[in-house]
């Protein structure tokens, strides 16, 4: 028998991750699926940072555990310039994905950990990983799932006496959400009212439909909130493996606890990966093109999305940003529950079975079972012909989707052919 640490025991492979080996397979035996599972950057990551990759392939050495100064500082001036954020090079620190900075955070503060409803679904098991205190704070479609200051209030009012961490995601997966300023001032208001520590993932701060990058309540609750950021959705590079975090004014105290804990694990993000994350931070005009093009095109795609899904009855949040949108079956429940399918996960393997469609069901996401509601991420294409194609197309959207993303066509029309079957 070996003994092994039961609350690592107890987690289960990220779902996301599941999911996309399932529609590998299935694809892989001649089956056509439409994967709206999996949310990784469809696009061609730009040649201003693999130039920068390829001149420093030779750099072999380590770098300094909290990353290499260039490039914090480098950072520092993208996040005053692109995202409105003050920050302190000698505070921000490099690690191999936001991912794992978000863990150590996790591993490095005590307290309760608060996630709203519609949030990441890794920053659960990553808290049950040190069996971590948490919550889950009620959210609603007709907020598109953003926290409300009154739900959080209402629970720093019941629980006073513990040091209380909110980790906030916008622009949001599941849901595409973003929040706006006025919301994050009000979070803001009651963050600084209750002392609480803020974990703000702004991970997909540009892939904004609507703006050059996304608020940060940062801006409003500067002491408190640690801003994560990184290669993986921006910049198109989940697989270079590059996160950064900004420590806050009230937590440099925490320095040299991060600098041992990363010695001690990762040691230092790879050195030529370093190098070319200081091309992306640099943010030449060519790139920050490249990426309004990039955002300009997924917010095409959600729009036909949105419309088609909400015109036969789901329900859908809006999205105003990342690769992502929440869609609900809940009006269909009782014809659904005449076929013997009353969970999210019920009807996500009868959609993958009987429909060929691979949604994530919205336990993922901390949504009650019986609660019909899936993550559809919209970046099942060929993101290097797409935004070729969209330099020179002057067709309808519709006719874009056809032309350029047809797997997301047909597997829309898949999704509503279910609900008109019933
Ligand atoms: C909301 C959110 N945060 C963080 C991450 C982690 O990104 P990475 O570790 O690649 O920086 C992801 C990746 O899917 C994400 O969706």
């Amino acid at each position: 028998m070996i003994q092994v640490n039961k609350f690592i025991e107890d987690l289960k492979p990220s779902s996301t991750l599941a999911i996309n080996q399932k529609v590998q397979e299935l694809r892989h035996n001649g089956n056509s699926v439409f994967h709206f599972g999996f949310g990784q950057s469809p696009f061609p990551i730009h040649n201003s940072i693999t130039t920068a990759l390829t001149e420093h392939v030779k750099d072999n050495s380590y770098l300094p555990t909290i990353g290499l100064e260039p490039l914090r500082k480098q950072i520092s001036v993208f996040l005053k310039r692109h995202q409105g954020i003050e920050s302190n090079k000698d505070y921000i620190f490099i690690g191999p994905g936001s991912k794992e900075l978000l863990y150590q955070t996790i591993m490095i503060l005590d307290g309760v950990f608060l996630i709203p409803k519609g949030s990441w679904v890794s920053y659960l098991p990553q808290i049950k990983s040190k069996n971590g205190q948490y919550h889950i704070l009620e959210t609603s479609i007709k907020d598109e799932f953003k926290l409300s200051p009154e739900e959080l209030d209402a629970f720093c009012n019941r629980d006073r006496n513990s040091q209380k961490t909110l980790i906030l995601n916008s622009p949001n997966n599941p849901t595409g959400a973003v929040y706006k300023e006025e919301e994050l001032e009000d979070l803001a208001v009651i963050c600084r009212k209750h002392n609480v520590i803020v974990m703000s993932d702004e991970i997909y701060s540009q892939v904004n439909f609507n703006t050059e990058f996304s608020p940060s309540i940062s801006k409003y609750y500067p002491e408190k909130t640690i801003v994560f950021g990184g290669l993986s959705k921006v910049f198109s590079a989940g697989g270079y493996r590059l996160g950064f975090m900004a420590l806050p004014k009230d937590l440099w105290c925490l320095k040299s606890m991060y600098r041992s804990l990363f010695s001690e694990t990762f040691s230092a993000v790879a050195a030529p990966i370093q190098h070319a994350s200081i091309a992306a931070y640099e943010y030449d005009l060519s790139l920050k093109n490249h990426i309004t093009n990039c955002s300009s095109v997924l917010k095409l795609i959600a729009e036909f999305v949105y419309n088609q899904l909400v015109s036969s009855g789901l329900e859908c949040t809006a999205p105003q940003g990342a690769f992502y949108m929440m869609i609900g079956f809940n009006s269909f429940q009782n014809k659904f529950k005449n076929i013997g399918i009353t969970t999210s996960d019920d009807l996500s393997e009868y959609l993958l079975n009987n429909y060929g469609v691979a949604l994530l069901p919205g336990t993922d996401f901390y949504f009650q079972k019986h609660e019909l509601f899936f993550r559809l991420a919209f970046v099942d294409f060929d993101g290097e012909s797409v935004i070729n194609s969209y330099a020179n197309f002057d067709g309808t959207d519709e006719e874009f989707v056809i032309t350029n993303c047809s797997s997301i066509y047909r597997g829309v029309a898949q999704i509503i052919q279910c609900v008109k079957d019933l």
